[in-house]
């Protein structure tokens, strides 16, 4: 049985009018691996009200970061959108999820395809050291709507690979393609279309998807799960049919509250 802990808010950022993460306390006991989420919330009139959200930050920080969407009237984000650092939320103990690299078949290149707040658990993927262990290049590959909800794109294109640490192991081999679907921009087009066309590979200098070669992860709306499983099917790739057996791609449903 999961049980809930309370955890304390360090700090919100505002993405802007519809994006929002934040930081929590983390128990020293509490345990994921990067690619899980787990169920948060908070007491609103004594009753925990909880929905899944992925966890952003890497298994070994001494916090817990969460990227949402700020929905209206969502009965929980319409409320935790306005948390201040102090104020407490609930986290259940058991994270889970479907998002794991040791799913993957070994390979060379990792393909993470999110969209919107999908980005969220592939931000924990690509600060564990053992990602760069098993594959030798990794691909971020964002989509969204607007230039304004590319959240956390500094950090991937420039901190991460100055990062003391983990910059020597990220530098050069970690591939940040952000891409916008309703404004003009560097890249433009959706993920879909540009692993059809191969221009997201050609842009990256990459060459083209190979299911012998190339490992993917995707986390988006259930439509676009839905098309972009439906391209990698038709490159040959193979889904992996559930937790603890090898395919070459996986997925989870960015979780929205509806
Ligand atoms: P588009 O602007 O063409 O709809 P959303 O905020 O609706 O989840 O969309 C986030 C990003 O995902 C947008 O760039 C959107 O493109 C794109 N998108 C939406 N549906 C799909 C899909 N079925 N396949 C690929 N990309 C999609």
């Amino acid at each position: 049985m999961a049980s809930l802990r309370t955890e304390s808010v360090l700090s919100v950022n505002h993405w802007n009018d519809r994006l929002f993460s934040f930081r929590t306390t983390r128990d020293p006991s509490f345990r994921f691996e990067s690619g899980h989420f787990v169920m948060l919330g908070m007491r609103l009139s004594g009753k925990p009200l909880m929905r899944a959200f992925s966890i952003a930050s890497p298994h070994y920080a001494d916090e817990l970061e969460f990227f949402s969407i700020k929905v209206p009237d969502g009965p929980l984000t319409s409320q935790l959108q306005h948390i201040v650092p102090g104020q407490d939320i609930v986290v259940s103990n058991k994270p889970v999820g479907t998002l794991v690299i040791r799913d993957l078949r070994p390979g060379r290149t990792l393909y993470l395809f999110a969209t919107g707040t999908g980005l969220a658990p592939f931000l924990s993927i690509v600060q564990d050291p053992e990602t760069y262990e098993k594959f030798e290049n990794v691909v971020v590959a964002h989509g969204v709507r607007t230039v304004g909800e590319l959240a956390y794109s500094n950090f991937l294109g420039k901190e991460l690979p100055e990062h003391p640490y983990l910059g020597e192991l990220v530098a050069g081999r970690l591939h940040y393609y952000p891409t916008v679907t309703r404004e003009a921009f560097r890249n433009t087009g959706r993920l879909t279309g540009l692993v059809q066309s191969g221009k997201l590979a050609a842009d990256l200098d990459l060459p083209a998807l190979d299911p012998r070669l190339d490992r993917a992860m995707i986390c988006g709306s259930a439509a676009m799960l839905r098309d972009m499983s439906g391209v990698l099917d038709d490159l040959g790739f193979e889904i992996s049919p559930g937790t603890g057996e090898l395919g070459d791609y996986v997925i989870e449903r960015a979780f929205a509250e509806k």
